[in-house]
């Protein structure tokens, strides 16, 4: 092992020592994208099936537009699943967060067809949201 590794050091030596350019970008780390903005992420997550400005109507999902602080099931003339009527939820961010995490176990009638499990991606879109008034 140790001359293994010794002779790879040495061979990246003399690589970098013959042509260090090429040796340089060879070993540079991938290109890290750029930040995705909220409202991006938003549109990329949830876009499909909501809208949250004032002009949208629904879609496959109702209207996030004041969400935050709304209570669950009470977007007018959105046909919610049963379980919304009754669950006696408001939106905030512990329960976003929940419904996000897994819909079904916060509401288990919810058909939205959606869950991330990644708490970063939650809490910029549940920030971008709150924002949404
Ligand atoms: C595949 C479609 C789909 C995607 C993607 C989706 N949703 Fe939904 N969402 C729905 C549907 C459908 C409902 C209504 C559920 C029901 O009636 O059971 C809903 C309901 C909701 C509600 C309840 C709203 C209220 O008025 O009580 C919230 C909050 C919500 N979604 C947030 C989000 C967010 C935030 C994202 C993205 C991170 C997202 N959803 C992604 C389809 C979707």
């Amino acid at each position: 092992m140790r001359n293994a590794a010794a002779t790879a050091v040495g061979i990246m030596l003399g690589l970098s020592g013959l042509a260090p350019n090429t040796a340089l970008a060879q070993f540079s780390p991938p290109v890290v994208p750029a930040a995705i903005d909220p409202a991006t992420l938003f549109s990329r997550q949830c876009g499909t099936c909501h809208v949250a400005d004032a002009a949208g109507g629904p879609r496959q999902g109702p209207n996030l537009r004041g969400v935050f602080g709304r209570k669950a099931g009470t977007f007018e003339g959105f046909a919610y699943s049963p379980g919304f009527a009754a669950s006696g939820i408001v939106w905030d961010e512990t329960t976003l967060d929940a419904y996000l995490t897994n819909p079904q176990a916060l509401i288990t009638t919810s058909v939205m067809a959606y869950r991330q499990a990644n708490a970063g991606t939650r809490q910029t879109i549940i920030g971008w949201l709150k924002e949404q008034r």
